[in-house]
Formats: structure tokens, sequence, C-alpha cells
């Protein structure tokens, strides 16, 4: 008998079936992978199993050692031995790391809670998972790398017989990823059942008993992973072969659109400590720049004091179109034609209670030169032809951003940035969560976009996307530039010496 199987299961939302008879089991110990295009259903089924979407808001049984169970909430699924860390995080920013991993279960004497103890668990637990870190700090100081290993130890500390991790790699370092796969195999020893969902199908086949694929809300198969390979699975997701997902870049290119001499970003909290150090850079019109470098190498610092967005000290001069800038806000940025796709959509990105529409018409409407989109006819047209090219999968232009699966609210931020028309384009980790089928959308998008003569900028951890779209390479390492590549001479091995600083 399966520890869990869940059978039929039909979810709908107004205007989408986000499931349509899904079923899917797990085993005591088994590592079983959830994949699928953004929009399949999978956070869906999760939250299903772990109650957000409480018994009686779904068709179908969900089924423990063999009984059907009626969860009315959270608490419910976690008492039946159900964890689950979500997508989107969801520490409570105000709380320290202790409190947040104990909420709602802090652990008490004589009706008190006992903060000693809880500090203790909590340090106990942080160092299992390896983690350097204070339980007494806010959770909301950390980093979004450290947040998401919080949240692991969260869910560590339940005593899960299902552990359901919800992409759980998307903000981590490699160093990080190693640290989190040694637990999980250790709770697969000890008999847990884990249902691990990403977009990184080197994990997944790493990790993997079985893979089960979900397309459109219905599952498309179930098999052992090693009976599939990579290819298999990626057609399985997209309904069609995929082919090489790189574009082939031929561009041609024209005058310099932006440069950046001695940049020099300082840390906001300790004066004199650089984050970079002299970075000097140009982009071409037409011309794809890949930035390259490890987890705090400062490729997201370089970008945002650029864009004026560092809220600490920086210096160096910035030319747009041959002409001396210096950008006090975003706005002033954005308004001398520089556009960016942040790394976390929630922070700068996107308004999750907006529509998409408003979503899309922020920015450009902001745009201070110019008056593009004036009209909301016109607004609302231009808005349906990003949905359609970046294969948004919404019910119309004027649906919540919140209510978009993870990698469709990525393309909406895409799409808000697209319409300001910008002359130089910002793109940090811009397939961050997306699918393949939606990257090699993306990908071709950026391609045509360098085409059309503007210059773009990118930051990617993923090393085959960055080599795959860049025309050129610069690498930076501990806030230096430490590498500068062609397209022809930019080998994952020279990019990676210099990168980790072996090549000075
Ligand atoms: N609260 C909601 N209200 C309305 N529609 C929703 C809601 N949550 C999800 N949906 C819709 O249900 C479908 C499935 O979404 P889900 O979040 O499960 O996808 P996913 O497979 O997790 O995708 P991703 O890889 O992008 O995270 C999508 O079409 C999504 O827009
Ligand atoms: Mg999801």
């Amino acid at each position: 008998m399966p520890l869990l199987e869940m059978r039929d299961i039909v979810k709908e939302f107004p205007g989408v079936k986000a499931l349509d008879g899904v079923s899917f089991t797990l085993d005591a110990g088994e590592f079983h992978s959830l994949v699928g295009e953004n929009g399949a259903g999978k956070s869906t089924l999760m939250k299903v199993l772990s109650a957000v979407y409480p018994h009686g808001t779904y068709e179908g049984d969900i089924l423990i050692d063999g009984s059907v169970r009626s969860f009315r909430g959270i608490r419910d699924s976690e008492s039946a031995g159900v964890a689950i860390i979500f997508q989107e995080l969801s520490l409570v920013k105000e709380l320290t790391v202790g409190e947040n991993i104990f909420l709602g279960q802090e652990p008490n004497r004589f009706g008190v809670i006992d903060w000693a103890e809880l500090y203790h668990r909590a340090s106990s637990l942080l160092r299992d998972l390896d983690l350097d870190l204070d339980p007494r700090v806010q959770a909301g100081s950390l980093g979004i790398g450290q947040q998401q290993l919080v949240e692991i130890a969260k869910a560590l500390s339940k005593d899960a017989r299902i552990l359901v991790l919800d992409e759980p790699t998307a903000a981590l370092t490699e160093s990080e990823v190693e640290t989190l796969f040694g637990i999980l195999e250790k709770l697969r020893a000890k008999g847990v059942g884990m249902i691990y969902i990403s977009h990184k199908l080197d994990e997944v086949f790493r990790l993997s008993d079985r893979i089960t694929v979900l397309r459109d809300g219905r599952t498309v198969g179930t098999h052992a992973a090693a009976e599939l390979s990579k290819d298999r699975v990626i057609s399985a997701m997209v309904g069609r072969e995929v082919g090489d997902i790189y574009p082939k870049p031929d561009h041609q290119y024209g005058d310099v659109a932006m440069r950046v001499s001695g940049l020099t970003v300082y840390d906001i909290d300790v004066a004199d400590k650089k984050l970079v150090d002299n970075v000097s850079f140009e982009v071409r019109r037409g011309e794809v720049l890949g930035i390259a470098g490890l987890m705090g190498a400062g490729r997201s610092e370089t970008l945002t004091a650029i864009f004026g967005g560092w809220q600490g000290r920086c210096d160096g001069q910035i030319e747009v179109d041959g002409i001396a800038k210096r950008f006090r806000s975003p706005k002033e940025a954005i308004a001398a034609g520089l556009g960016f796709v942040t790394e976390d959509r929630k922070r700068y990105g996107l308004l999750l209670d907006q529509t998409i529409i408003d979503n899309m018409t922020l920015a450009s409407l902001k745009k201070v030169s110019g008056s593009f989109l004036t009209d909301r006819a016109k607004e609302a047209k231009a808005v349906s032809a990003q949905i359609s090219s970046l294969r948004i999968k919404t019910p119309s232009a004027f649906t919540v951003a919140g209510t978009l699966s993870g990698g469709n609210q990525q393309k909406v931020v895409l799409g808000k940035w697209l319409l300001t028309e910008p002359k130089v384009l910002f793109l940090d980790e811009p397939t961050r969560g997306i699918d393949v089928g939606a990257k090699q959308e993306i990908y071709a998008e950026i391609n045509r976009l360098a085409k059309q003569g503007l210059a773009i900028v990118l930051v990617s951890s993923e090393l085959p996307e960055l080599l795959g779209l860049s025309d050129r390479v610069v690498v930076l390492h501990e806030g230096r530039m430490s590498g500068e590549f062609s397209r022809q001479e930019a080998t994952p091995e020279k990019v990676m010496a210099a990168a980790t600083g072996q090549m000075i």
C-alpha cells in the first residue's frame, strides 16, 4: 500500500481548470518528482494535498496509509505528517528565525513559551543543515537563499512523513544545494516520502526514483526515472519535440548604447567595503552582453547601481548614447531608456494584487518622455500581443497577477519592460523558475530584440544559458572584472576559471 494516494483530483478556479483528474502515489522512502510547464498544476496539486485548499473545495480523494483523509486546513494535514515548502517564501519577516521555525508549535513550560528551549532547538536544527545562522536574527534581514533554507529547517522541525518541496533550489547557491541534497538523502533513508517540484531536470534525474509529468492539469505519465531520458521528459512536458533551445545569433552591432567606467559600489552597512570594484564595460546596440560570476560576485549590485536603485554609496561614470548620466532613481533610468527585469520578481517587479494589464503598463506609463501607450485600447492591444508572444497562460489580460503560476508571473515582468521599448535592457536571471518550452520562447525573444537593435545586459547563473545567448561575456570575481571573452572564446571552462578567480 502506498504511503500517499491522490485519486482523480479536480480543482477549478474561476475560468481555469487547474487540475482535471490527476492521480498520484508516493511510497515511504520514495523520492518522486513532479514536473511540467508553467501553469501545469504542480503547485495547485500540492496545495490540495496540504489543505491550503481544504476538503470540499476540490473533487477526488486523498488517502494516507490507505484511508481517506478530509483535511479542513493546514493544521490537519500537518498532524497527518505532511509538510510543505512553498514555492513563494512564506516566512514572517518581522519574526526571528527561531520564532519562524516553531511558529504555532512553540515549546512551552506551564503554558508559557520556553524561549531558551526554542532557541536551543532552533540552533541544533540549523546546525544539522550546516547553516551558520543566529536563530535570534530577524528573518526579513536574510537573503533569499538563506530564507529558503530557514523554510526547509521549519519543515524539518515537524518530523514529516511526507515532505513536499516546491522549487526549493531556485534561490540557493551551489553549496547550499549540496547541503540540501545531503539532508534529503538522509530523510529518504529514514523512510520519509518526498515530492519534489523543479524545472531543473539535472536535479530531478539525480535524485528521483519516479517522475510524474503534468500537462494542462492532466497526468501525462508516471515512470521510473531510470526508464526516462531528459529529452523524453521535456517533450512530454511541452507536448512536442523541442530541439536546440538556443537561437543562432547573427547580430549586427551599432553604436555604443551604454558605457560604464570605474563603477564602484559600497556595502550599505559596512563603510569602505566594496561589493563592486572598478568595473568598466560597454554594450552596443544589437549586442547581448553576458555578465558571469558566482553568487556574491557583484552582478546584481552592478546592475542595480547603474539603474539608480542602489541604496548605498556608489561611484563611477555612466554614458547612454554618448551622454554622461547619473541616475538618482530607477525612474530617471527608465526615462533615459533603460529597463530592468530583476531577479526577485516580488521585490521590484510585480504587484501581485493588480491585473496583468496594470502591471505591464506600469513602467511605460511612468515613462517621462514619449507618449507611448496613451489610450486604453492601444494599451490592451499591446498587452495582448505580449501575452501571446510570451505565451503567458492566463484567462485574460484582466486576471490578477498573483493568481498566475510562478513562471507566468516572471513572464509578466518581462512583458512589462518590453512595453517600455527600452534602448538598454537589463535581464537579471530572466528565466528563473521558467519551464523549458517558455525558456525557448524567451531566448528567441531576446535574440529578436537584439536583432532590432536593443542593447541587452544579461546576468544568469545558468552557464549554458549565458553562453548560449551572449555575444560577449564579462566575468566578475569578488566584485572585480576577472575576464572578458568573445562568443567564440567563451568556453565553460574558461568562464568558470575566471569566475572562481583562477585567471588573475
Ligand atoms: N488562486 C488561483 N486563482 C486562480 N487561478 C489560479 C490560482 N492558482 C493557480 N491558478 C491557475 O491554475 C493553473 C495551475 O497553476 P499552478 O500554480 O499549479 O502551476 P505550476 O505547475 O505550479 O506552474 P509553475 O511552474 O509556473 O510554478 C494556472 O493556470 C494558474 O494560473
Ligand atoms: Mg508552481
